[in-house]
């Protein structure tokens, strides 16, 4: 039997045969490649909900069961057994890192993780209201002239050398551009902490490299703290062709340099429909401030004629749940009687998920809380501030959005990113 498929045309009779490519893991795809030369019309797929836009062997979603991988190892496994570089490592080099290849990346880390000193003045140049997402994508944009070279590279040690120093530099640039937001001085990167553990020190510290001093003397930054960020950066590490990491392919398919295809990651991811979500969850918990307002605001997000949504609930590909929230759960579990978490925005989370978790709306349409319905409670209990949440999300997603960028370059199919329409003007 042949592997295609056989499309008829009702009006013409005529009929047209596309050849079915076969997947490892989840949805063969039809090649619809010759779809326009051969029939004069063009495929409609608003969103891309049925189209593939390139083959990869990075991330894995089955949407239907809840599951995740990164190649090929399940998110739960590597949130719970290893660290965010091991994941780091894995995105890059499709297997974790043995004892002394772990120690190795760690340590060219910690010594990118410093930026340029010009780099410092580009801070200056933005209002302290600016939203520190807004502050990363031009800051993104401009370690592309700090390194310019990448522009051209095609083999595998400059791909790699590329995408480390991004890693290393992105939580640098966006604690840079959280103290800027606060007026505070800039915190450089200490060579003696792990990758995590330094981001939440340029957060924190003060000058000279000494922390907050409570009665009981210094506050130094706990494990169980290190070790909830780092779940977290694990858990945003990469979800295959989302709208940031589609962002980046398209960038990356015009030949622009890579770090500028980040850039334009973080700009999509920014909005609230994505990587946005956790601070606007955060923010609807607040502005619905007590569980006797819930029924109020459910009733609204279940109302066509309103345009409110609940936050933190839904997703494009999971319906059924979503595997990374259900790590956060348990995490947020775990994390009560460690961390100040705050218990009335608990509170109202838990009666917004039971309810519609109930409710025949969420339940008709596979609506489920996501990744950022259960983040904002554990970063706010970290000392985060709301508008350093989605920046949390950039530092995670770089690992995967530069191992996509990877990806597509090395790809010799792949072609400039370029659509099409159904024209219905005059
Ligand atoms: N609250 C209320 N109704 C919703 C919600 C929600 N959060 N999400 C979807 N719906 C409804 C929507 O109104 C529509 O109803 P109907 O069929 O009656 O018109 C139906 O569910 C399908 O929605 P859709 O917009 O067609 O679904 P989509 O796959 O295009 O959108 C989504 C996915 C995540 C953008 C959407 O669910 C949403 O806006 N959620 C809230 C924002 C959010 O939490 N985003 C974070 C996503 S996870 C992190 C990440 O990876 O980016």
């Amino acid at each position: 039997m042949k592997n295609t498929i056989t499309m008829i045309h009702n009006v013409t009779g005529k009929t047209y045969e596309f050849n079915i490519l076969d997947a490892t893991r989840g949805p063969n795809a039809v090649d619809i490649s010759s779809f326009y030369s051969e029939t004069g019309m063009f495929t409609y797929d608003n969103g891309f909900t049925s189209t593939a836009s390139c083959k990869s062997d990075i991330t894995f979603i089955d949407g239907a069961k809840g599951e995740l991988r990164y190649r090929g190892i399940e998110i739960k496994k590597l949130a719970n057994e290893h660290t965010f570089l091991e994941t780091c490592y894995l995105l890059l080099n499709s297997e974790l890192p043995n004892e002394t290849e772990l120690k190795e990346f760690d340590l060219e880390l910690r010594h990118r993780s410093l930026i340029h000193e010009n780099l410092r003045h580009l801070f200056a140049a933005f209002p302290a209201s600016a939203h520190p997402m807004a502050t990363l994508t031009a800051a993104a944009a401009a370690l592309s002239t700090f390194y310019y070279d990448h522009l051209e590279i095609s083999d595998e040690s400059g791909y790699q050398e590329m995408a480390r120093r991004i890693i290393a530099k992105i939580p640098t640039v966006a604690a840079f551009a959280y103290r800027h937001s606060i007026g505070a001085p800039f915190i450089h990167p200490d060579i003696d902490r792990g990758y995590t553990e330094n981001f939440l020190y340029m957060l924190r510290a003060y000058p000279g490299g000494k922390m907050h001093r409570g009665m009981e003397g210094e506050e130094k930054i706990k494990e169980i703290e290190i070790k909830a960020l780092d779940t977290i950066f694990t858990l945003h590490a990469d979800h295959e062709q989302n709208a940031s990491t589609t962002t980046v392919r398209g960038v990356a398919s015009t030949g622009a340099h890579p770090y500028v295809a980040i850039s334009a990651g973080i700009s999509a991811l920014w909005g609230r429909a994505h990587g946005g979500a956790n601070e606007s969850v955060i923010l609807q918990l607040e502005m619905i401030g007590s569980v006797e307002n819930v029924d109020k605001y459910i009733a609204k997000a279940k109302d066509p004629n309103d345009s409110f949504r609940l936050m933190g609930f839904g997703h494009r590909v999971y319906k059924n749940f979503d595997p990374r929230a259900k790590v956060l759960k348990e995490l947020q579990d775990q994390l009560k009687s460690e961390l100040n978490l705050d218990s009335h925005l608990m509170e109202i989370a838990a009666k917004i998920e039971e309810i519609a978790l109930n409710d025949e709306y969420f339940i008709s349409r596979k609506l489920y809380p996501n990744i950022d319905f259960y983040s904002g409670v554990i970063l706010t209990a970290l000392g985060i501030q709301k508008s350093m949440f989605t920046p949390v999300f950039v530092i995670g997603r770089t690992a995967g959005w530069i191992t996509q960028w990877i990806e597509f370059k090395k790809d010799t199919s792949m072609k400039i990113a370029r659509p099409r329409q159904l024209y219905t003007g005059k």
